[in-house]
């Protein structure tokens, strides 16, 4: 590493956190890539080589604590000053929860959509506190703001994390640290495909661009804005629709784009 910003971005071999990569490779932070693949994560330090900034990886499964501890012993033990940390590995799961879906994949999935935000925010955002400076982004979802049916527990873990980053933007407020969340909605990455959602109205309509998506997030942070959503169509589902709808009323609207057999209207 060299004596540039640093920004550990979790999740940063594909979709999103990639193209957030590049935003913060492009004003000239170094970067150090967090994801499970190692082969995906040199291909993805391939493809950013065109910036001018050193490119560090770190293949870690954030839904293992003990992956977690490792990765955070390591950046200690290399000396790196995280100074822009953006907590967006995440995936989904998609299905009929009572008949369908496997509870042990859902648990794995609370493991890394909330206690790896939890886990990662205790151990770097104190860094941050401490020197009081620094940025953190965290990626959540308009699914945080509404029930969302066949991905019961995607939601859910997104109204976590929603919920908990304004608790915790709020607790360090006095200080200089930026936060801002980041609410995408559907995007074109691995996300419904990985979901096993190809096959539904919502896996299958036309999504939105990862690079806008992340140019959102991205302007955001820098501009010390609280969040951003994907679109400007994500703004309104998320700060109208979903603040003047019921939570039964949000549920079904989103059952008709998420049910396994949504090209059926139920
Ligand atoms: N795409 C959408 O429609 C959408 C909408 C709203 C919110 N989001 C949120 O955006 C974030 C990024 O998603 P994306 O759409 O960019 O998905 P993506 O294209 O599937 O990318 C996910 C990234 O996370 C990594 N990852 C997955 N599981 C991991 C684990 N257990 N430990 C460490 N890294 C892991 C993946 O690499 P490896 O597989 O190699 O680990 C990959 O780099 C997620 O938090 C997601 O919930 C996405």
């Amino acid at each position: 590493m060299s004596n540039k910003k640093l920004a550990l971005i979790t999740g940063a071999s594909n979709g999103i956190g990639f193209e957030l990569a590049k935003l913060f490779a492009k004003d000239d932070y170094d970067l150090l890539l967090v994801s499970r693949g190692q082969e995906k994560l040199e291909a993805a330090k391939k493809e950013l080589a065109i910036f001018n900034v050193s490119i560090t990886t770190f293949a870690a499964d954030l839904s293992k604590y003990d992956d977690i501890i490792r990765l955070k012993a390591w950046v200690e033990q290399q000396g790196y000053i995280i100074n822009a940390l953006v907590l967006n590995a995440g995936q989904g799961y998609g299905g009929d929860f009572l008949q369908k879906t496997e509870l042990a994949r859902e648990l794995e999935l609370i493991r890394l959509n909330v206690d790896s935000y939890v886990h990662l925010s205790k151990l770097f955002i104190k860094d941050l506190v401490r020197r009081n400076e620094g940025s953190v982004l965290m990626t959540s979802s308009v699914s945080g703001t509404a029930p969302i049916p066949y991905e019961a527990v995607y939601g859910a873990s997104k109204a976590f994390v929603n919920s908990f980053f304004y608790a915790l933007r709020n607790e360090i407020k006095t200080t200089n640290i930026k936060m801002t969340l980041l609410m995408p909605g559907a995007t074109e990455t691995n996300f419904f495909k990985n979901a096993d959602m190809a096959e539904t109205k919502v896996g299958s309509m036309k999504k939105d661009d990862p690079a806008e998506v992340a140019y959102r997030g991205y302007y955001a942070l820098m501009s010390g804005h609280e969040y951003a959503y994907g679109s400007d169509e994500v703004e309104y589902e998320g700060d109208v629709l979903n603040r003047i709808q019921s939570e039964s009323q949000k549920a079904q609207r989103h059952r008709l784009i998420s049910h396994p057999d949504s090209t059926l209207n139920k």
